[in-house]
């Protein structure tokens, strides 16, 4: 796929996307989110992909929504324009997201990273949610899901005062699953997608479906619903072969089916 912003590879059974706006800091432009979403689209359609990692620069994941395209903008643009809708669709991918931090994560840019299934972060990682800073509030969800990921008083603090977190603050919180050193960053992220994309992708989606239900739902719904997809995973082959491959001490076999 030939882009303006990003580098789109493929490792094996992992897509990788890298936001490549250097000049910018990997500013998220309305090129970006279009580049994305076909990113995302091509390779939520290739079944030979199990996972992606998507990641920015050494100096920065993204430093937020592009201020220079947003600043002219008045009420009627954003809001008959639905601004910022285009990135719904990057939330909603299906198949497991990993955001690969290192550097600047900021405004859009630590709520794209929030939008991906889990972050791991490189030790140089800040992330914040300046939009306070210039007159205006996160828009991308960053009230919503860094609430979520790091409760409130640390999302007031930061969302009112725009204050950077480090990766180390950040894993305290809850808001990355793991630090490692920046020059092993990516190499990290594609290991872990390449295992995750190695497992029986229905139980996978799942998993995914049913993680991201606890955020939405009550205990007893979300118990309800983990189990119905519990049950539901008996119909497949996988979970024959899984179950067969460690009672015969042999790895498994899947079909994805
Ligand atoms: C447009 C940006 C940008 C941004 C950086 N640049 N961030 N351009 N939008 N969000 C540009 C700078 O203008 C500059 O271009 C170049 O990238 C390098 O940035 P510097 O500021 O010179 O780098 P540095 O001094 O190292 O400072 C890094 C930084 C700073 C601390 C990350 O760039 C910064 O504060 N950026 C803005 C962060 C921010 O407020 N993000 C939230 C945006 S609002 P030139 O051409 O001058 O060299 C938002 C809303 C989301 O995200 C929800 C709605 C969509």
């Amino acid at each position: 796929m030939a882009c303006e912003t990003l580098i789109v590879e493929t490792h094996g059974a992992v897509g990788l996307i890298r936001l490549n706006r250097p000049q910018a800091l990997n500013a998220l432009n309305s090129t970006v989110l279009a580049e994305l979403r076909q990113a995302y689209s091509a390779f939520h359609a290739d079944d030979a992909i199990g996972a992606i990692v998507l990641t920015g620069s050494e100096k920065a994941f993204a430093a937020g929504a592009d201020i220079k395209e947003m600043q002219p903008l008045d009420f009627a643009d954003v809001y008959m324009g639905d601004f910022i809708g285009g990135w719904d669709e990057i939330a909603r991918a299906r198949k497991p997201v990993i955001a690969a931090v290192s550097g600047f994560a900021l405004g859009g840019g630590c709520e794209l990273a929030m939008m991906c299934d889990f972050i791991i972060a490189a030790d140089t990682a800040k992330f914040g949610q300046p939009e306070i800073t210039l007159g205006v509030i996160p828009g991308m969800g960053g009230s919503q899901r860094l609430t979520r990921a790091v409760g409130k008083a640390k999302a007031m603090d930061m969302v009112l005062t725009g204050r950077m977190m480090d990766a180390a603050e950040a894993e305290r919180s809850g808001l990355v699953s793991r630090i490692v050193p920046a020059d092993k960053l990516v190499d990290e992220a594609l290991a872990t997608a390449a295992k995750i994309a190695s497992l029986s992708r229905p139980s996978v989606l799942m998993a995914k479906e049913a993680v991201n239900r606890a955020l939405e739902t009550t205990l007893e719904e979300g118990l309800r619903f983990e189990r119905r997809l519990f049950h539901s995973l008996f119909a497949t082959e996988d979970q024959k072969e899984g179950m067969a491959a460690f009672i015969e001490k042999r790895k498994p076999v899947f079909k994805n089916r």
